[in-house]
């Protein structure tokens, strides 16, 4: 039986997928394509992904293939309650709580995969934690895909230690996922979250963007379009002069943590600001973090130095300093686009989430011919995703001729 806050939730929930697959073209035609062919027939798929309305729609679409579904969030403060009950409503076992603890968070992930799944969905590698040190919950899998770069980066040190027990899909490195979602996608989100839930301005204020990957230079990029002016901190010389020619300023967090009126994380990395950072900042800054784990703002330290917290509005607390300089931690430093706001946009995530179908069938069609690997998403496959998405937004492009073709033949790889 599903775990979720009340089922009577379930009204507005419904209507936030309703809304959302307005908006997801290319999983409206998979839905279709997957209810005729039912690729998933007796299959098991076991899904943790932020318990919003993209992912219960995914959840759907791979339910009308055939498949038995069961889901859970990826992070606690993700979950939208009514979400999770739409979902529960129509058939998919969901286990998810808005603000459960740690130790509810581990037993929903296992509940997810009690069933013995054949494919799992992951975001951020928890399942995948948890199925290598349980060999009953693995006893069916064939493999399985990983939404998010510090997943893929899990998974990766897994492969290189000779410790990963299945295939698994990179969906983050596909074209179609990274250079939209990453980019476009937490760029919009993060400063949907910030704004509605300081309803402050961006316009004229200093922001400082911590790593210049796909998703800061998004987060970078929409910033400078609202009026701010942007420091950007880095670690890599090479992402550190990519910033400074998009027009950035770039310095060391060190300099900046002076300057800055906001902060965001996104490196996937830990300790990005720290103690002698929070020293220095000025008197009410947002620190907001869009990176995949809790951990890039310095939570201990902020509570060391705190001699007072004090709730300033929903999801943002202040961390009163000795000198009485109030730093607003947004959202307990954890991803700002998705627990003070929706997450990406419903546009974006059908990119995303067709990848994940996708991948899914083909993990699941060349079961046992897989080694234990992480695998790019099949190129044809981001190919197919690229070339839907763009007739779906009404755009065409040229083909070559097979003269063309001929000629660029001897140098086009
Ligand atoms: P990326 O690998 O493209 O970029 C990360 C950047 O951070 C790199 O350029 C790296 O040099 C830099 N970096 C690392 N440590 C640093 C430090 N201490 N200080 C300054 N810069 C540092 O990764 P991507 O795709 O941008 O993802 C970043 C994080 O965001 C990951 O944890 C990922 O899982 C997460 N993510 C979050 C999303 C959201 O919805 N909020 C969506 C997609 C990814």
């Amino acid at each position: 039986m599903s775990i979720v806050r009340d089922m009577e939730l379930w009204p507005s929930g419904e209507q936030k997928i309703a809304w959302v697959r307005r908006y997801m073209p290319l999983l409206n035609h998979l839905e279709a394509e997957f209810e005729a062919e039912k690729p998933f027939l007796d299959k098991r798929i076991a899904v943790s992904v932020h318990m919003e309305a993209k992912t219960a729609y995914l959840c759907q679409v791979l339910a009308k293939g055939g498949a038995e579904v069961r889901a859970t969030g990826s992070n606690p403060l993700s979950t939208q309650d009514d979400v999770a009950a739409a979902l529960a409503r129509s058939g998919v076992e969901v286990f998810a709580l808005h603000g459960c603890t740690g130790g509810e968070y581990e037993e929903h992930l296992r509940r997810t995969l009690e069933f013995g799944p054949h494919a799992i969905v992951d975001d951020g590698g928890d399942l995948v934690q948890l199925l290598h040190g349980n060999s009953a919950l693995s006893r069916n899998l064939s493999g399985g895909c990983e939404e998010t770069t510090t997943g893929v980066l899990r998974l990766k040190a897994r492969e290189r230690a000779g410790e990963l027990f299945f295939p698994m899909i990179s969906v983050n490195d596909a074209n179609c996922k990274h250079l939209f979602d990453n980019r476009y996608g937490t760029g919009q989100s993060v400063w949907d979250g910030i704004m509605r839930s300081t309803n402050l301005i961006v316009a004229g204020k200093t922001v400082v963007v911590a790593g210049y990957g796909w998703c800061g230079k998004g987060v970078s990029q929409k910033a400078k379009g609202l009026g701010a002016r942007v420091i950007v901190t880095e670690v890599d010389p090479v992402k550190a002069i990519e910033a400074v020619m998009d027009g950035f300023t770039v310095m060391s967090m060190d300099e900046a943590a002076a300057l800055g009126d906001v902060f965001v994380t996104v490196t996937g990395c830990k300790d990005v600001i720290v103690g002698r950072h929070f020293d220095i900042m000025k008197n009410g800054v947002l620190l907001a973090n869009a990176g995949h784990f809790d951990v890039e703002i310095a939570k201990p330290d902020l509570l060391a130095r705190a001699k007072e917290i004090l709730p300033m509005r929903p999801n943002i607390e202040g961390y009163v300093m000795e000198d009485g300089r109030v730093l607003n931690l947004m959202a307990e430093g954890r991803l700002v686009n998705l627990a003070s706001g929706d997450g990406h946009p419903a546009e974006i995530m059908d990119m995303s989430f067709a990848l994940q179908a996708l991948s899914v069938k083909y993990i699941l069609e060349n079961a046992g011919n897989l080694d234990n690997r992480v695998y790019p998403v099949p190129k044809a496959i981001d190919q197919y995703v690229a070339s839907k998405k763009l007739a779906a937004m009404g755009f065409s492009i040229d083909r070559w001729s097979d003269e063309q073709r001929e000629y660029v033949s001897g140098w086009q790889v």
